[in-house]
């Protein structure tokens, strides 16, 4: 059967971003579509968390158009789901799990009006999809981050978005708490055909899922799959400076960035 072509999800074309007379994004083009996979990559301050809330309308850039699905930014859009970095989790620690998830529906319009059992229907249903039934009536103080991380995630799901921006879901988490997150995020983004935008400071938990890498550095992007990407030269040109990528035990790691 043949692809029906779609628009983008994102489409960003010679965007530039600063904060007075930094530059932090500079003639910056690209598009997600949809049902993508994407991890953005780069070091502290390189502009992935901007790059988030431009997308979310937070911020415009000086120059540059930006669409989401075919249309300007703009806030309190229902079609995106988003974890923000820095959360405020610690606000109530004696908030219950379904409570937090249930902030997802607040911040939109028809949120507010749900009768109370539509609404906990609707909590219910992302509990179960991130596996955090059992959990449900929890004080969230009482959860480790994994557990916590799948609350965000499911907070982030309940209108039923078409792009999805988690911006350091893996922070301070070990291992195997990663991998669940990242076999949750590759099940949704898969069972829904949700695009994803995932901020990380390491691409090796999500080698075997994403589609492709986004990496921001001195201002500039390069976007395509982890091969295209995450190589000596493709990093050396975005540095300004040599870097290494080394390929041992089915794991990248890249030597000379970030110092
Ligand atoms: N509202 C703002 N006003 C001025 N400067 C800002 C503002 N927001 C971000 N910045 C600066 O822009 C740069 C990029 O910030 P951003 O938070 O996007 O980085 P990041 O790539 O997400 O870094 P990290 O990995 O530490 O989260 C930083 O130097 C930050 O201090
Ligand atoms: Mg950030």
């Amino acid at each position: 059967m043949a692809k029906v072509t779609q628009q983008p999800v994102i489409t960003l074309e010679h965007i530039r971003i600063q904060f007075g007379k930094r530059t932090i994004l500079e003639d910056v083009s690209l598009n997600v579509n949809e049902g993508e996979f994407i991890a953005v990559l780069g070091p502290n301050g390189a502009g992935k968390s901007t790059l988030l809330k431009l997308l979310l309308g937070m911020l415009k850039p000086q120059a540059g158009v930006v669409r989401v699905l075919g249309r300007p930014p703009r806030r309190g859009n229902d079609a995106i789901g988003y974890a923000p970095q820095h959360r405020n989790l610690e606000v109530d620690l004696a908030l219950r799990a379904r409570d937090v998830v249930g902030f997802g529906l607040d911040g939109n319009r028809w949120g507010p009006g749900l009768p109370s059992h539509k609404r906990n229907a609707i909590i219910d249903k992302a509990l179960l999809e991130v596996d955090a039934s059992a959990f449900a009536d929890a004080p969230i103080g009482q959860l480790s981050g994994g557990e916590q991380q799948r609350l965000l995630i499911a907070q982030a799901l309940l209108t039923n978005p078409r792009l999805l921006l988690l911006d350091e879901p893996l922070a301070n988490l070990d291992i195997s708490h990663e991998q669940e997150i990242v076999a949750l995020v590759d099940k949704v983004c898969r069972s829904r055909n949700v695009a994803v935008m995932l901020v990380t400071h390491d691409i090796n938990p999500l080698l075997p899922v994403v589609d492709r890498v986004l990496y921001m550095a001195n201002g500039h992007t390069a976007i395509g799959t982890t091969n295209e990407v995450i190589t000596s030269s493709t990093l050396t040109r975005l540095y300004g400076t040599p870097v290494e990528v080394i390929q041992a035990l089915g794991r990248v790691f890249v030597v000379g960035a970030e110092t």
